[in-house]
């Protein structure tokens, strides 16, 4: 299992996004985690396709992982798809015909994954779980950076990685909100392995150093993993 930091852009100064998010992958950040918020789904509103489209411009190599915490999400797909998301995933709540819309992002050449609320039990997406990228764990209440980690989140990342290891299936466990120094070990030994943090990296000090030590910090609990 590949530990990987995945750092929200929604923390960063927008002003100087393209600069802050080249230093989180100069710190080691392997994917750059793009909140998408409609203010009615959650209760924020980030940013669209214009956004990511400015990002691919900027970091034509990096891997774009699209969070859309939106209503209808197939409305939009398409156009996260053409600004050059490289994943795109969907909350299970927001979706009637989930395996329709994971089908969807599929067609798009992105990589298709499922989302989970705090309240969403894991088994509510067993009948998806064949064909997504990963599947994302909300350890905060969507819609706002700097929360609190929700510990619940961590035997939720448990039963899924023991029903991913029971059908024999290779998708990946990403793990979002919450994720700082002090919490990452147990979220790595539970057996998350995407980690998304954005007040950890860009809300204070030195953005480079904040991501390199989040990730040692992760690899390091990995080798006194159960
Ligand atoms: C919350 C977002 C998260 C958020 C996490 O709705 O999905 O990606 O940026 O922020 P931190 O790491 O600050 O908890
Ligand atoms: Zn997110």
């Amino acid at each position: 299992m590949t530990i990987e930091l995945a750092p929200s852009i929604l923390s960063a100064n927008f002003a100087r996004l393209g600069e802050e998010a080249k230093a989180a992958l100069d710190g080691g950040g392997t994917v750059l985690h793009c909140d998408v918020m409609d203010g009615h789904f959650v209760p924020n509103i980030t940013i669209g396709p214009l956004v990511v489209a400015s990002l691919r411009k900027a970091l034509p190599n990096a891997t774009l992982d699209c969070h859309l915490m939106i209503e209808n999400p197939d409305e939009f797909i398409p156009a996260f798809a053409a600004a050059g998301a490289s994943w795109i995933s969907v909350h299970q709540e927001a979706c009637v015909h989930l395996y329709r819309t994971l089908q969807l992002i599929e067609s798009h050449g992105c990589k298709p994954a499922v989302v989970l609320n705090p309240a969403t039990p894991v088994h509510m997406v067993d009948e998806v779980l064949d064909m997504v990228h990963h599947v994302l764990i909300m350890s905060v209440n969507p819609g706002f950076g700097a929360q609190k980690f929700i510990p619940g989140a961590l035997h939720k990342i448990k039963t899924l990685a023991e029903v991913r290891e029971s059908l024999g299936l290779s998708f990946r466990i990403e793990i979002d909100g919450g994720v700082a120094l002090d919490t990452v070990g147990d979220i790595v030994r539970a057996g998350a392995e995407l980690l998304v943090a954005g007040n950890a990296v860009f809300g204070k000090g030195d953005i480079r150093e904040n991501a390199r030590k989040l990730l040692e910090a992760a690899r390091t609990a990995t080798l006194t993993r159960a």
